[in-house]
Parts: C-alpha cells; sequence; structure tokens
C-alpha cells in the first residue's frame, strides 16, 4: 500500500448548481491550499493543508503549484471506433453514417487495427482531462474486447458494451438477435466490474434495432440488472420518422425503449434533441437519464437540446455531457461547455419572449445558461450522477477513485494569459468567485491546451508536451 499527497489549489462539487439559482457557489468546495491524500489509488483525505497535514506527518507530497486541480471530466456519450473520423463534410445523422461512420467501424473486426485505434483513443482522452466515458463500440466483439483490455492497462473506469444493429446498415456490420445474446453475455461475464470496467447493454438506436434485437436487450437487462443501458434517442428529425414508421405500436422514440423495458436507472439516451414535454417527465419519473451532446448537435445539425426543460425542477432529468466523438468534432469537454454555452443562449432568446410574447418562460430561459459551476459540475460530480457512477469519481470526497485533472488556466490561445490577468495575477486564485472567473475563461476562451496533466488513480498518465 502506498499513500501519498498532492497539494494544490483544489475546485469540486458537493452539490448541483442548478439547486441553488443565485447562490450557486453553495454547490461547489476550493482549497487554495488544499491537500489530497490518497491510498491505493483512492482518496482517503481531504481538505485544508493547514487542517491535515498534523495528522499526515511524514507522508510523501507531490506540490502541483499554480494550476486549479478538478475531478477527472467524464464523458458520458463518445464513439470510441470513430476516433479517425472526426470533422467529416456536410451531411445530417443519417447519411453521414452510411458515408463516414459505417465503413470505419468495419474496420475494427480487425484485432490490430481496434487494438491500436483503443490506444490512439485513450492517449486523446487522457489529452483532453476525461478519466471515465461510456463509450460505443462497433458491433464486431473484437474491438469490445480491444476497448476493455486497454482501459484495463491504463487502469481507467470506463463503461461499454457490444453495439447491436440488425438493420439500416451494411450486411457485414449486421447482428442477429440472437449472436448479439450470446456475444454480449459472454463479454458481461468477461468484463463487467473487471478491474474498473463496467458493462453497458447497447442497443446502437431504435432507428436500426428491430423488435427481435430490442427483445434479445431486454433479456440481458433482466438477466444482468447490475448492467447499465446504453443507446441513442430523438437526435434527428429524419432518424425518428424512420422509427415510428418501424415500431407503429409505440407513440414516441422513447416509448419503444419502455416497452422493452430498457428505461430506468443506468440508463443513458445520448441526445434527445426532439423529445416531447411527456417523454422529460417519463424520463424523470424512471431516473432515466439524457447525454447532451453540443458539439455533435450543432455539428451534424441535429439541433438545439431544451436544457432549461431537461433542468425543471418538476421534472428534472439526470444528465452526462459527452463529446459523441465523431458526431461530436473535439475530444475535449471542454470544447463541449463552450457549444453548450452557445446553445443555452440560443435557447434563452427562444424563450425570453423577444421572439414569441406566447412562448416566454423567465425561468427556463433562465435555466439554459451554462454558468461556470453548471458547467463544470456538468463534467465532474454531474455527469458521474448521470451515469450512476457518484459512489466511485466525480469529487474529493473520501473513498471515491483519485483521478483528476490538473489545469493551466493560461494555456490556450495566445492572448489566454492576458485574458486571464483580468481575474487573478501572479499569485493565483484565493476566492470562490475568482476561480469560478477563471473556469469560465477556460471553457469560453481557452481550450485543451488547458489541461496540463491528468492523473488516473493517483498516478500521473499525461502531462502535456
Ligand atoms: N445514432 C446511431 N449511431 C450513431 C452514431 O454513431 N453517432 C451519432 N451521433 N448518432 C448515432
Ligand atoms: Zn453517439
Amino acid at each position: 500500500m502506498t499513500t501519498i499527497g498532492i497539494r494544490g489549489a483544489f475546485f469540486d462539487f458537493i452539490d448541483d448548481p442548478w439547486k441553488h439559482i443565485g447562490a450557486e457557489h453553495e454547490a461547489a468546495r476550493f482549497h487554495a491550499d488544499g491537500l489530497l491524500v490518497i491510498d491505493d489509488g483512492k482518496i482517503v483525505d481531504f481538505g485544508l493543508y493547514d487542517h491535515l497535514s498534523e495528522r499526515h506527518r511524514g507522508l510523501e507530497i507531490t506540490t502541483i503549484r499554480d494550476r486549479l486541480i478538478l475531478p477527472g471530466f467524464i464523458d458520458g456519450h463518445i464513439h470510441f471506433p470513430q476516433t479517425r473520423v472526426l470533422g467529416a463534410f456536410g451531411q445530417q445523422l443519417l447519411p453521414w453514417l452510411q458515408v463516414w461512420v459505417f465503413p470505419e467501424e468495419l474496420k475494427y473486426r480487425d484485432r490490430d487495427y481496434a487494438r491500436e485505434a483503443a490506444g490512439r483513443f485513450f492517449d486523446a482522452l487522457l489529452a483532453a482531462g476525461t478519466t471515465t466515458c461510456q463509450t460505443f463500440t462497433t458491433s464486431s466483439p473484437v474491438s469490445t474486447e480491444e476497448l476493455f483490455e486497454e482501459s484495463e492497462r491504463r487502469n481507467m473506469r470506463i463503461i461499454a458494451g457490444l453495439t447491436g444493429i440488425d438493420r439500416k446498415a451494411p450486411a457485414e456490420m449486421l447482428n442477429a438477435p440472437e449472436g448479439f445474446y450470446n456475444e454480449s453475455k459472454r463479454l458481461i461475464e468477461r468484463y463487467h466490474r473487471s478491474g474498473r470496467s463496467l458493462y453497458a447493454i447497447t442497443p446502437r438506436f431504435a432507428y436500426g434495432a428491430s423488435s427481435e434485437l430490442l427483445a434479445a436487450c431486454e433479456r440481458l437487462k433482466r438477466e444482468h440488472p447490475d448492467c447499465w443501458v446504453n443507446t441513442h434517442i430523438s437526435e434527428n428529425p429524419s432518424e425518428i420518422r424512420g422509427v415510428l414508421a418501424d415500431h407503429g405500436d409505440c407513440t414516441d422514440y422513447l416509448g419503444v425503449y419502455e416497452k422493452y423495458g430498457l428505461v430506468g436507472p443506468k440508463f443513458s439516451g445520448g441526445h434527445g434533441v426532439w423529445l416531447s414535454d411527456d417523454e422529460f417527465r417519463r424520463l424523470s419519473k424512471s431516473g432515466g437519464a439524457l447525454t447532451f451532446c453540443p458539439c455533435s448537435n450543432l455539428f451534424l445539425g441535429s439541433g438545439l437540446f431544451r436544457l432549461g426543460r431537461a433542468t425543471d425542477p418538476q421534472a428534472r432529468v439526470r444528465l452526462s455531457w459527452g463529446t459523441d466523438i465523431g458526431g461530436g468534432n473535439r475530444f475535449s469537454l471542454l470544447h463541449a461547455l463552450e457549444e453548450g454555452y452557445k446553445v443555452g443562449m440560443c435557447n434563452n432568446t427562444l424563450l425570453d419572449g423577444s421572439i414569441d410574447p406566447t412562448r416566454q418562460d423567465l425561468a427556463e430561459a433562465e435555466r439554459n445558461k451554462v454558468s461556470p459551476y453548471r458547467g463544470f459540475w456538468s463534467i465532474t460530480l454531474g455527469g458521474a450522477q448521470g451515469l450512476y457512477i457518484d459512489d466511485l469519481v466525480g469529487n474529493f470526497q473520501p473513498g471515491k477513485e483519485a483521478d483528476f485533472v490538473v489545469l493551466d488556466w493560461n494555456g490556450g490561445q495566445a492572448a489566454q494569459a492576458w485574458h486571464q490577468s483580468l481575474v487573478v495575477e501572479k499569485e493565483g486564485p484565493q476566492t470562490m468567485e475568482q476561480v469560478a472567473n477563471l473556469l469560465f475563461g477556460i471553457m469560453m476562451v481557452g481550450d485543451d491546451r488547458a489541461v496540463d496533466e491528468t492523473w488516473i488513480m493517483g498516478k500521473r498518465l499525461y502531462k502535456k508536451g
């Protein structure tokens, strides 16, 4: 057993800032000179250095200066086999899948290709400060195996699963429902809760799933209730029309997943751009979650996710945020925050009554504003809650796993440091308000060059250039 200490400026969350409108700082915690004590990869103590140092005399301490230390970022929706095809020009979801994505994913039947890609995928995540993700694989078990093997080598906590599709894709890619059931079961038995791996039963989307494939998912969930369920929902209008045509006995998209018993705690539906108010209410009641993927929703022209509706206290829906690589064009969740802020501001304009006074809803308009508190909560503790892994990661609470990111608030475009010097001079942040302003400067003016180091279970796995 090795016990180590990290000394520096720490910022994390103990609550949800959307529950503290007008006083969001109450949801956060800042120690300008803090100490994180880590034993065998887990946090055993956390607080002000002056309070803790007595209790931990003789501790081997690494001091990190002039940086902000945050819990590692959590990407709730990403596609490992799309690492190479981000930034593909000119198509909405359905043609984009056919032209760019499916041909690339077919390559992952080759073990060597999948293994190399898995290495590149985790390198990219760590350089972005992302320490946990929930990811899709492909319809080939080879890709799922190589992903879990690589995450286990790096000791990273991930949620993933074989990604089933049995219609509307090239024939070589389709899973027979029985084969999907058998392979998923084998992979669950091999990888679920092995090391830090968690398994998600993963029907790719209802648009590409027959009733038989969804019934196989239902059976898997019934037999393995501890597993997660990860899929897509209501991303694009043409997709939704296709789903309702194929599953004619369901009145809406969520209804398809409900019919097969998939919606509840540990369910994640990616995107949810076009969900009705009723679907939001049903999701809220069920404990199921959505994933907000702003970079992708804008890149593929899918639409504006109604963040202020999802955060309605009367029908609050659990949320994680995702990059959705390669529908999203950036690995960094800092970019997701940037684009999420812009989506929220567009929603704000739609709801403030200036376009259509009959649609005015000032409370919902306000909930769309992604403050630094709301933003950084969403990609740390909030994301962990959305994925039902907040007992394991998400903040610096003792008992949790010591995954964290070290941010250089001056990293970024050439004028970044001068911009940030409006908030702090050389001495670094001393108050919560200064930290919030620096973080907003990182998400809106900076970029992933702010990520200086990324640590997994108390070990540094990434250091910038
Ligand atoms: N829906 C089904 N598959 C995909 C995918 O790979 N990316 C996105 N954005 N949506 C999907
Ligand atoms: Zn996706």
